[in-house]
C-alpha cells in the first residue's frame, strides 16, 4: 500500500507570494524524498490555532514566515541556540511529540554569501541597514562566521541599540566590535554592507553613508527580486559596485530546513539556476 507522502508546509500572512512549495518540491526530486509541501495562510490572530492544527493532523514539520517568526520562537518547546538569540523562529518540526523550533536565515544567508558568491566574511567589517526582524535573524551568524565588526545602522536608533545589546555576549565570545548607529552616520569602510530595511519593498532605497564604501564593497540585499533587480542592488550596481539580491539565500535557508527535516542536503546550485531562470517561480 503506497502511504501519504510526509506533509509540510510554510505557514505565513500573506503567503500566496511564497516560492517555498517550488523550492521543496525541486529538493525532493533530487533527494528521491517522498513528500508534499503546501502553503497555508494563517489568520492573522491564529497562527498557534493553524500550527497545532497543522501537526495534529500528521504534518511533520513547516517553514514559517512574515509576521509569524517571533511567536513560532515562542510556541516551540525546543528551541535552538540560535533561534534564543534571534527570538524568532523559521523552521519547526515535531519529534517524539514534542514541537522543536530552529532559525536557518542566518546560515542561508552566511552559506550564500561565502559559498555561492565568494566573499568573505572572516575578519571583515560588515554594516548592516536595518535592525527589524530580518537583522535579528542573521546577526549571530555573520558574528560566528567571524567578522571584525559589525555596525548596525537603522532608521531608528533605539532599535539597533537593542540589537547590539541582545548580541553584545556573542560578539565578545567571537571577538567582534558590535555598535548601533542612525543611517546617515559616518561609518567606517565597510568590505559587505547588507540591505536588511524593508523599505525596497515600496521602491525606495536606503542607502549606507558614502564613507562606509570602497571600490571592493560587495552590497547584498536580504529580499530579490523575480524579475530584474532591486532596487538596492540597481543602486550599488549603478555605484560600480558588486552586488546580489537575496536569492541565494532563500533557497540555502530553504536547503538547511530541508536538511533539519530529512538529514540529508541538496545541492542548492541547480535550484538557484532554476529559480533565477524564472522556472518553478510558482
Ligand atoms: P523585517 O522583518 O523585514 O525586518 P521589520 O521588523 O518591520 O521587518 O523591520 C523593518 C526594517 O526596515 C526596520 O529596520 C525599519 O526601520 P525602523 O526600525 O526605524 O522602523 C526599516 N525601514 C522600513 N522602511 C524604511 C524606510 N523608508 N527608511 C528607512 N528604514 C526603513
Amino acid at each position: 500500500m503506497n502511504a501519504a507522502p510526509d506533509r509540510y508546509a510554510v505557514i505565513g500572512h500573506p503567503v500566496a507570494h511564497s516560492r517555498s512549495p517550488a523550492i521543496h518540491a525541486q529538493f525532493a526530486a533530487q533527494c528521491g524524498q517522498r513528500l508534499s509541501y503546501e502553503r497555508i495562510e494563517a489568520p492573522l490572530d491564529g497562527f498557534e490555532r493553524t500550527v497545532r492544527e497543522f501537526f495534529a493532523a500528521g504534518g511533520r514539520g513547516c517553514n514559517v514566515t512574515v509576521p509569524f517568526k517571533a511567536q513560532a520562537a515562542t510556541l516551540a518547546v525546543v528551541r535552538s541556540a540560535r533561534v534564543q538569540l534571534a527570538g524568532a523562529a523559521n523552521t519547526l518540526w515535531m519529534h517524539d511529540g514534542v514541537l522543536h523550533a530552529d532559525n536557518t536565515d542566518g546560515v542561508g544567508l552566511v552559506r550564500d554569501l561565502t559559498l555561492n558568491l565568494r566573499q568573505v566574511l572572516t575578519r571583515s567589517p560588515v554594516l548592516l541597514l536595518g535592525a527589524g526582524g530580518a537583522v535579528a535573524g542573521v546577526c549571530g551568524e555573520l558574528l560566528r562566521a567571524g567578522v571584525s565588526r559589525l555596525r548596525i545602522a537603522n532608521r531608528s536608533l533605539a532599535r539597533a541599540q537593542a540589537v547590539v545589546q541582545a548580541h553584545a555576549a556573542l560578539a565578545a565570545q567571537c571577538g567582534a566590535q558590535i555598535d548601533a548607529s542612525v543611517l546617515d552616520a559616518p561609518a567606517e569602510r565597510a568590505d559587505i554592507v547588507i540591505n536588511a530595511t524593508s523599505a525596497g519593498l515600496d521602491g525606495a532605497v536606503v542607502l549606507p553613508p558614502a564613507t562606509a564604501l570602497h571600490a571592493g564593497t560587495f552590497c547584498y540585499d536580504l529580499v530579490y527580486a523575480a524579475h530584474g533587480e532591486t532596487p538596492f542592488v540597481a543602486w550599488a550596481r549603478s555605484q560600480g559596485l558588486r552586488a546580489a539580491d537575496g536569492l541565494g539565500m532563500l533557497v540555502e535557508q530553504a536547503a538547511e530546513s530541508f536538511s533539519l527535516w530529512r538529514g540529508v542536503r541538496p545541492d542548492t546550485a541547480p535550484v538557484r539556476a532554476a529559480m533565477r531562470a524564472g522556472a518553478g517561480l510558482a
